[in-house]
């Protein structure tokens, strides 16, 4: 060994976006004048590492070494941003400096950031920087306590959770394997997943439940309008209860984007069940679609696979609302960067509400509505156009009459509708398994034409429709789509003429409304 230049290397992973890279911590050690700098492009969340790891090593009894210290972060080119590099430069420091020495540091992954007295905590992206380290061949993964849980659930890959520096060197430097953490499988549990609101609460509004049910079904975005009170939210608010149950790699997927978020804690560790993010109408663009200096996933990401709902839909600023755009047609978002661009996934359920005039109530036989035809002209146009295109259901909410909400009429629960979603998803699924997509709402012009073939009366029905309604090209497309859910629900590979005229209804609210 030469005494004048030490030289070690250590694993850790840079995220970019959702997935991640290998990173080697080369640490440099030479005599000189004492000096600590890391170099590879380290934003200025890497650079403050280094007090950290300077007191780290110290109050973990080790000796800090008072040479010339280089860190390289390598690949060199990509820049690396986050506290996750502290334990793997703290460990490379003392290897390089001979204060642990142990072949067995070589094929173990390590992230973590280091506090003052040594203690490891809690990182962003635990997840995925896992998941990124296993798929390049890493077996092993050194990782914060309390961050085991989300990193549990990746497979093939032994975690090693530690709470602080000292209790690392003691693994690294022992002559026996310790056991490695294992997970009690907390997706097993979704059975017993329990949600506060149910449609069995919801009295009558059967139409709305209806409309409701066939979205879960087929993943269709819905507008709800009607007056205040007349329970639009709380309709809402029971959607996710009849959403088909996520498989495990739709679990990791959103665990990834809560991950990365900072979303996750110690109590919530994985996400497996739908989100349902409802943001205020106050909010930013940034935090709505992404974004920010050390970009983060947006509400339309962290609504992915479950549903984004925008309450009061046109409180929202419209910049913000045209923002939404990219991420429901695309079902990405892309946040341009300066030296990359990051893509998040976004594919959510849109419900959107609102009331169908300013004063609430245009339309409603049991109030007077008080606006001019052109204020609810203006009103309604802040949603027209390209938004309103990206929602393939339209559906007109009543209150309840006094009689329904007293009636001992028991209304079907969500277990029941839950299960007549999963099945028609189970359809699709098959049908398109050879297709880039995976339900109704994804269908194109193309896919519609392969899928959706009409027998004689349902063209003519649609011919009659089409001359009736005046309805647009894309209106059209639109209930065909709705169409073929409404025949999945049905169990029917056809699509009958009693299917599209149910679908119609969902569709019919563009004439009363916004006359297109
Ligand atoms: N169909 C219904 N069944 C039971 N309660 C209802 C129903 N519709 C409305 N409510 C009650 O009225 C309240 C107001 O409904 P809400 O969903 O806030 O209406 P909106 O959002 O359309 O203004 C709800 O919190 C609920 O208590
Ligand atoms: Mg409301
Ligand atoms: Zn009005």
């Amino acid at each position: 060994m030469r005494w004048d230049f030490l030289l070690s290397k250590i694993y850790s992973c840079t995220l970019n976006g959702l997935d991640g890279n290998i990173t080697d911590v080369e640490v440099d050690i030479s005599n000189g004048l004492p000096s600590f700098i890391i170099v590879g492009l380290p934003d200025l969340s890497v650079k403050e590492s280094k007090e950290r790891i300077r007191s780290a090593i110290k109050n973990s009894g080790f000796e800090f070494p008072m040479k010339r210290i280089t860190v390289n972060l390598a690949p060199a080119n990509t820049k690396k941003e986050g506290t996750h590099f502290d334990l793997a430069i703290a460990l490379g420091i003392l290897k390089a400096h001979g204060q642990i020495d142990n072949g067995r540091l070589d094929d173990i992954g390590f992230v973590g950031e280091l506090s003052l007295n040594g203690k490891i905590n809690r990182i962003d992206g635990a997840l995925p920087l896992v998941l990124a380290l296993r798929n390049n061949g890493v077996k092993k993964v050194v990782l914060p306590e309390s961050n085991k849980k989300e990193a549990g659930m990746v497979r093939d890959v032994n975690i090693y959770p530690f709470n602080n520096l000292k209790d690392v060197i003691e693994y690294l430097q022992a002559d026996k394997e310790i056991s490695h953490y294992i997970m009690e499988s907390e997706l097993e549990h979704e059975s017993q997943i329990f949600y506060k609101e149910d449609f069995g609460n919801v009295f009558g509004q059967e139409f709305t439940k209806r409309a409701l049910q066939i979205a879960a079904a087929g993943g269709h975005n819905v507008l709800m309008i009607g007056p205040p009170g007349s329970g639009k939210t709380m309709l809402a608010r029971s959607f996710p209860s009849i959403l088909p149950s996520m498989t495990y790699e739709e679990c990791l997927e959103v665990t990834k984007i809560y991950s990365v978020a900072g979303e996750l804690t110690d109590k919530v560790s994985l996400i497996n069940r739908r989100p349902f993010r409802a943001p205020h109408h106050t909010i930013s663009s940034t935090a709505l679609v992404g974004g920010g200096t050390r970009p983060k996933p947006g509400e339309v990401s962290l609504a992915h696979d479950g549903v984004l709902f925008l309450d009061e839909v046109l409180e929202f600023k419209k910049s913000a609302l045209e923002m939404l755009r990219q991420p429901i047609e695309d079902e990405i978002v892309t946040i341009s960067r300066v030296r990359a661009t990051i893509t998040y996934p976004s594919n959510f359920i849109l419900i959107a509400s609102m009331n169908p005039c300013p004063c609430g109530y245009y339309g409603d036989s049991t109030h007077e509505c008080t606006c001019t035809s052109s204020q609810i002209k203006k009103y309604l146009s802040k949603i027209s156009g390209p938004l309103l295109d990206r929602i393939d259901m339209h559906v007109e909410v009543f209150p309840i009459k006094y009689e329904e909400l007293t009636s001992n009429k028991k209304a079907k629960g969500s277990d029941e509708i839950r299960k007549e979603v999963q099945k028609s998803r189970t359809i699709q699924l098959e049908r398109y398994s050879n297709e880039s997509i995976l339900n109704n709402a994804q269908l194109n012009t193309s896919l519609i034409k392969k899928h959706c073939k009409l027998g004689k009366a349902e063209k003519e029905l649609m011919k009659d429709a089409f001359d009736k309604l005046k309805l647009s090209a894309r209106a059209y497309n639109r209930i065909i789509k709705l169409s073929r859910t409404i025949a999945d629900l049905d169990g029917s590979e056809e699509i009958s003429a009693s299917h599209i005229a149910e679908a119609i209804q969902y569709r019919n609210l563009d004439k009363k409304f916004w006359s297109v």
